[in-house]
């Protein structure tokens, strides 16, 4: 498996590098300068190919924002005298009516292609081995070309794990609705759904312009699945929640919410780069930096809710950033960029970087005195004063 994904690589990675060539100097620094583009035809079905490059330019292309999390604004109060046994620390944690091994997760990336098959049973085996909960990329191409549907599924190699479906809320507002929903949990044996929100992403490509009657749309999706004993979570891609998008979230019944916030992959520099057409290439790059940093987007969902089951995703780059999520108020932490280099490079790298995450998680506990996950909550300071205010 990890050769097959390693020899995908390889031949991305030479197509990449061409294109690089071919837009790089004063062509593409004149492009950017192009006005907005105008207004395209929606697609009408999902490109399957379209996936295939968002993995191509996630490794290859400079798609992280230039901001940063806020999570650099926080740091744990060190503990000299911490009386705990590093090995002996409690890392599990609840996620709404799952207790879970680890507060990790495999933030959803990929499917329904061979490679994203590939990709998506290597994140599985390595969800089983260290108990982390897992994601699928949009499920929107294995609905609409049933034949696509055998390559999202890791149910055989990761029967334990916490699994999430997932679909856009682009689809839900072309009227989609539960028969869909159902099809995407179905389809991989899923626990619960995701449903995730991309508004800016969906503009700056050309994709989902009308959200009209989401809020609603998305109520009676809770409640069909409920009825079906299907948790539905709400998730950002990268750009972050509002206090008022988390608390009308929340109105409409949602199970949990994935808060993703800016600070890593940023979705508006990786449709940049995925553009047709100069013009788009442009529109996304002026949006790179939007959104709201992750730290300020957990911190907002935390006022609207302080009981919410919440995900942390959005420029989490190592096992320090995830035990600051956890202290700031989150249940789990989820990467995506990060597992996808790593599981590019080979199996073992995966595994490894799991590993380190871990061990760098148990370390903030140790050394801040937190004997479990929910203690690390009162162990976090801001780096100065002011901070805690701004955030
Ligand atoms: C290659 C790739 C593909 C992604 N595809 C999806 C997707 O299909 N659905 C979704 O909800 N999020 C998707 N995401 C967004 C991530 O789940 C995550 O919210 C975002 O990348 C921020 O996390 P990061 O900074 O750790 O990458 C994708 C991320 C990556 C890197």
């Amino acid at each position: 498996m990890g050769d097959q994904v390693s020899a995908l690589t390889r031949r991305l990675s030479a197509d990449a590098a061409e294109r690089l060539a071919r837009s790089s100097g004063a062509e593409a620094s004149a492009r950017v300068l192009e006005p907005a583009a105008a207004v395209t035809p929606v697609p009408a079905t999902r490109d399957p190919a379209a996936k295939g490059r968002h993995l191509e330019v996630c490794r290859t292309e400079a798609v992280e924002y230039c901001k940063r999390t806020g999570l650099e604004s926080f740091e744990f109060r060190n503990q000299a005298l911490p009386e705990l046994s590093l090995r002996e620390l409690d890392i599990s944690t609840r996620l709404g009516p799952w207790h879970l091994p680890t507060p990790l997760m495999i933030a959803p990336m990929t499917g329904g292609t061979p490679e994203g098959l590939a990709l998506n049973r290597l994140y599985a085996v390595a969800a089983e081995r260290f108990g982390l909960a897992m994601g699928v990329g949009s499920q929107r191409v294995g609905i609409e070309h049933p034949d696509r549907a055998r390559w999202y599924r890791v149910r055989d190699v990761a029967p334990s794990i916490l699994l999430f479906a997932n679909i856009g809320a682009g689809q839900l507002a072309r009227g989609w609705g539960c028969a869909e929903a159902l099809k995407a949990v179905q389809m991989i044996e899923a626990d619960a759904l995701f449903v995730h929100f991309n508004p800016v992403q969906e503009a700056v490509q050309g994709g989902d312009r009308d959200f009209r009657d989401i809020a609603k749309r998305l109520a009676t999706l809770c409640g069909d699945l409920a009825s079906e004993g299907i948790p539905v979570f709400a998730r950002e891609v990268c750009f972050g929640l509002s206090e008022d998008a988390a608390r009308r979230l929340v109105e409409c019944g949602v199970a949990g919410l994935d808060c993703s916030g800016a600070g890593g992959t940023s979705w508006a520099k990786v449709e940049a780069f995925c553009a047709k057409t100069p013009r788009r290439r442009a529109m996304g790059l002026r949006f790179g930096e939007w959104g709201i940093p992750t730290a300020r987007s957990i911190r907002n969902v935390r006022r609207a809710s302080s009981g919410i089951p919440l995900i942390a995703s959005g420029g989490l780059r190592t096992g320090i950033d995830l035990a600051k999520v956890l202290a700031l108020g989150a249940d789990v932490g989820a990467m995506a960029r990060p597992f996808l280099l790593q599981a590019s490079e080979s199996e073992a790298a995966l595994h490894a970087f799991i590993e380190d995450l871990l061990d760098e998680l148990r370390i903030c506990m140790f050394g801040s005195g937190a004997g479990s996950v929910a203690a690390l909550r009162e162990r976090l300071d801001p780096v100065s004063p002011s901070v805690a205010g701004d955030i």
